[in-house]
């Protein structure tokens, strides 16, 4: 099945860089009109902006921080101001704070269950309002909507030195899962993507030299990801090639959630 995303209008949160980036840039080329949100930083945002308009395609940035619900208010009247129509919301914002529980402040635990968590649950809520004042249109889709969310190996891993980012990836797998058991009958369409180690400008120390040789003992498959990976995955889920894919997590991890320690006989 050829994927096209034609006539569908799609928002990525957090989407100036990294996999929320590649994310807009795959929804595009696949036909989208893509909503590129950013948090703190429009160029990077303008840019990709550029880029797609430059191939073709449809996009506008818009600013907001997803864990204010009056922000993600003006970002989905922004997108409806500007293409119409909401079919594909791929909630991706996320930041990391770490430290060892016994330093990690209430300040750090707050923003990051706030951004990672908080943030999705208002972005999908806001989605879910205006798919309810749509109707299907079925020679763009089956579904009337599609809410993807960006969580993490560490929905299931647990992370000794993040326990607010492994905490608030956890919450989004049942934040989804329950929304998919609630939603599904209105023909909206809502699963999360879990990605491992991916190399991004959140992980550069981690995807480089000697400490990625020591990462890819974590990784069965023996590569670190890139955005495309995922971005891959993202189109895929957003299209009808998955139109039976509903509550699920599709972990892009290269096996790194298959316990890769127990390799060797444990
Ligand atoms: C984190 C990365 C980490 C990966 C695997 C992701 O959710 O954002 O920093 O490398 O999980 O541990």
């Amino acid at each position: 099945m050829l994927i096209s995303l034609k006539g569908q209008v799609a928002l990525v949160t957090g989407a100036s860089s990294g996999l929320g980036a590649g994310a807009a840039r795959g929804l595009a080329a696949s036909g989208a009109a893509v909503v590129v949100n950013y948090h703190s930083q429009p160029e990077p945002a303008e840019k990709l902006v550029d880029e797609i308009r430059a191939a073709g395609g449809q996009a506008i940035a818009v600013g907001a921080d997803v864990s204010k619900e009056n922000e993600v208010e003006r970002l989905f009247a922004a997108t409806l101001d500007a293409f119409g129509r909401l079919d594909i919301l791929v909630a991706n914002s996320g930041l990391q704070k770490d430290a060892a529980i016994a330093e990690l402040t209430l300040e750090d635990w707050n923003t990051v269950i706030n951004v990672n968590l908080t943030g999705q649950f208002l972005c999908a809520r806001a989605a879910l309002r205006q798919f309810a004042k749509q109707t299907i249109r079925s020679d763009i889709s089956r579904a009337l909507g599609k809410i993807i969310h960006m969580s993490s190996v560490h929905q299931v891993i647990p992370w000794a030195g993040h326990v607010n980012y492994a905490a608030s990836k956890g919450g989004v797998d049942l934040l989804m899962r329950s929304i998919a058991q609630e939603v599904g009958e209105q023909r909206i369409r809502v699963n999360s993507i879990a990605p491992g180690a991916i190399r991004t400008a959140i992980n550069t120390e981690a995807t480089t030299g000697d400490a990625e040789k020591k990462l890819l003992k974590l990784i069965p498959y023996g590569r670190v990801g890139e955005a495309e990976d995922v971005a891959n995955a993202v189109v895929w889920l957003a299209s009808d090639a998955s139109d039976y894919v509903h509550g699920a997590t599709l972990f892009i991890d290269g096996g790194m959630s298959l316990y890769p320690e127990f390799r060797n006989n444990g």
